[in-house]
């Protein structure tokens, strides 16, 4: 919907802003912990998800522990926000996505029970927010694909199709394809003789693997299911209840967690319970090469140390040529600190030559504070050569430079401990994002004096990323609010959520607050607040004469009806101005000949003079 007050206070606001003195801000948002004693009590007293609220809005934010930040190498350029999923509150999940530059919450949208995977994709020159949410069982889950636009329109929903127990999308994987297709991991039941790791011939084997799905038509591109193509015994997991043997659910022997396709249509993905990386051909299905596990396929360079990833998470080919691949290797099913010893837990980076068949390590990435992770993690390469890489099962995330250096060290909740279920940062990553919501701005009030006088404004604009500033406007008239002259406050935005105290100065019954960009243009505006109840009013809209006309506010393309009027005033300025130069010439004619005429006369006079 449209803002009624937008247009109006547009151009006056941002002239007007000068001249208003900044009124004393208060920051809404908690802010971040840079003290850890202070951070383990405040998530203690939160029950481990330290978490706030705003007076705004509804969503529950986390709050951040900065362990460390190098603010000036921590690489910002294009991929400013930071993506993550995940849980909060009393199962509040959805995607989050903060500005990097001051880690405020910039989108929340937290409707889901389980949220993760959540990243930004560019196809076709848009870019687009997708993640998996739904209902999580035994390691694995049953959801759909969502596919939103910067505009947070949801474009698609995808879910898996046509498997035997009728399983849908689970939650480890969530990949955009530049073809506009969605490929996410799928986990199913199916009757199977487990006797090779123990278990009954009339065994029961949850099959891992994945779909490709046009997002367009749902139809199912490809398809595949790990137990065609390995057999259970390179399982390393033990066939057992913590491996999803159950009466209803099976032998969880291969767990895929993630999918990457390349560009020649083959698909990277990762094998848990196998500690494989493998390389499977987009035709036929078969292993194109296996990395690691007991069927590793390639020497290793390193001394051992580039085929001995297990547990693993997140393979990614890096650069164009498939040589460079990146993992989150857990190293082990172990959560906590390293005690002294060696830490196992790394982001690993490895070059493999798939004809010398040859792997070794390029570089390892440890925890600054020495921890390991017994699952989840991910790690992203940034077009800046900088990584980051969430933690998993610690849930903190890190970037590093691309030597290995820490940079920025951040906790959503304590690490080192024992985990805690949905306090994790699975896939953490930076991309570039530009957020532009249809729905307004929201505002909320506190105005002791049931006016303007001595209240608080609070505002937020939950998804939009290019808010700089925020303008109060008051009137005791709640039509007339958009007066750019109502003008009573800005301060810039100081978080999720910004506090704008009015100070003594005004005590009007109506405020109303704008949301404008660094030029000082609104972006949207709130509602009109009455401050005698606290609560929003509705005004009638289509209030878009109050300010003066100018050029460039009618070639915007809402400004029709302005743009009409003044055309047709125009029209009438140029009518006018013709119907006067019309009689203009003709009186000037007329005067023209009366004067040739006396100047004829004068002449002939002359002439008869002289004669
Ligand atoms: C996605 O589709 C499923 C199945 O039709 C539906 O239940 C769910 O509400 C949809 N999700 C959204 C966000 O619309
Ligand atoms: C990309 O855009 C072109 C031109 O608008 C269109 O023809 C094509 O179908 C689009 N591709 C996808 C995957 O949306
Ligand atoms: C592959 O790319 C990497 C850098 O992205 C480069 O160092 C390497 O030489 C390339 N290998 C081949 C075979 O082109
Ligand atoms: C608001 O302030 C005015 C001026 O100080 C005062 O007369 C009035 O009683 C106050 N009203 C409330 C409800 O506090
Ligand atoms: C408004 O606040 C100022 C101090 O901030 C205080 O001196 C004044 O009494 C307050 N006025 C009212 C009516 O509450
Ligand atoms: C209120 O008005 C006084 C006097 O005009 C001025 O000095 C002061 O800065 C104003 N306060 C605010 C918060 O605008």
């Amino acid at each position: 919907m449209k803002a009624p007050l937008g247009r109006a206070v547009k151009a006056a606001a941002a002239a007007a802003l000068c001249l208003v003195a900044l009124s004393l801000p208060a920051a809404a948002d908690f802010g971040i912990y840079y003290n850890i004693d202070h951070f383990s009590a405040y998530a203690d007293s939160k029950g481990g998800f330290p978490s706030q609220t705003f007076r705004s809005s509804d969503i529950v934010a986390p709050v951040l522990q900065v362990n460390s930040w190098d603010r000036a190498r921590a690489s910002d350029g294009g991929a400013r926000y930071l993506f993550l999923g995940g849980v909060y509150g009393a199962m509040r999940a959805g995607p989050m996505i903060f500005d990097s530059r001051d880690l405020s919450l910039v989108y929340a949208d937290q409707q889901y029970d389980n949220a993760y995977t959540s990243s930004a994709f560019v196809v076709n020159g848009s870019r687009y927010l997708a993640f998996w949410e739904g209902m999580r069982s035994r390691g694995h889950a049953n959801g759909y694909c969502l596919v939103f636009d910067e505009e947070y329109r949801l474009r698609h929903n995808v879910t898996a199709k046509g498997l035997r127990d009728g399983s849908l999308a689970d939650m480890h994987e969530v990949v955009l394809t530049p073809q506009m297709s969605v490929i996410f991991s799928t986990y199913f039941n199916r009757p199977f003789d487990c006797s090779p790791v123990g278990g009954p011939e009339d065994g029961l084997l949850m099959d891992s693997g994945f779909q490709e799905v046009d997002a367009e038509t749902n139809e199912v591109l490809f398809e595949w299911h790990a137990s065609s193509h390995f057999d259970i015994s390179e399982s390393y997991a033990p066939y057992s209840e913590a491996y999803g043997v159950a009466q209803d659910s099976g032998y969880d022997f291969f767990h895929i967690n993630s999918i990457e396709k390349t560009t020649d249509g083959n698909y990277l993905i990762s094998a848990r319970h196998l500690s494989v990386l493998t390389l499977i051909d987009g035709r036929t299905g078969k292993p194109i090469w296996i990395l690691g596990g007991k069927r590793n396929q390639f020497q290793d360079l390193s001394d051992g140390s580039a085929t001995n990833f297990g547990w693993q998470h997140d393979a990614r080919f890096l650069g164009g040529n498939q040589t460079q691949i990146t993992m989150f290797d857990n190293h082990g099913e172990v959560t906590g600190r390293c005690g002294g010893a060696v830490c196992h837990s790394r982001g690993l980076h490895l070059e493999i030559d798939a004809e010398a068949m040859t792997a070794r390590v390029v570089r390892e990435y440890f925890h600054p504070q020495g921890v390991n992770s017994g699952a989840m993690g991910g790690m992203q390469t940034l077009e800046s050569g900088n990584v980051i890489i969430g933690w998993g099962y610690n849930p903190g995330f890190v970037e590093y430079t691309g030597d290995g250096n820490p940079v920025m060290d951040i906790q959503r909740g304590k690490i080192g401990v024992d985990p805690l279920a949905d306090m994790f940062a699975y896939r953490v990553g930076k991309h570039p994002w530009r957020g532009k919501p249809t729905w307004p701005p929201s505002a909320a009030v506190e105005a002791p004096n049931r006016t303007t006088l001595n209240a608080t404004v609070y505002v937020s604009w939950n998804g939009a990323t290019d808010v700089s500033s925020w303008a109060v406007l008051s009137h005791d008239d709640a039509t007339r609010i958009n007066n750019p002259q109502n003008l009573i406050a800005t301060s810039p935005r100081l978080g999720f959520e910004t506090a704008i105290f009015l100070g003594a100065n005004h005590s009007n019954r109506y405020v109303a607050a704008a949301a404008l960009a660094t030029d000082g243009s609104v972006m949207g505006s709130t509602y009109v607040m009455d401050m005698e109840t606290g609560k929003p009013v509705m005004v009638a809209s289509g209030i878009t004469t109050v300010h003066p006309w100018s050029l460039a506010e009618a070639l915007r393309p809402e400004s029709y009806e302005t743009a009409a009027v003044a055309m047709a005033c125009v029209v009438i300025v140029l009518l006018g101005a013709a119907l006067i130069l019309n009689r203009c010439s003709r009186w000037l004619s007329a005067r023209r000949r009366a004067v040739k005429g006396r100047v004829d006369r004068a002449a002939y006079t002359k002439l008869g003079m002289e004669d």
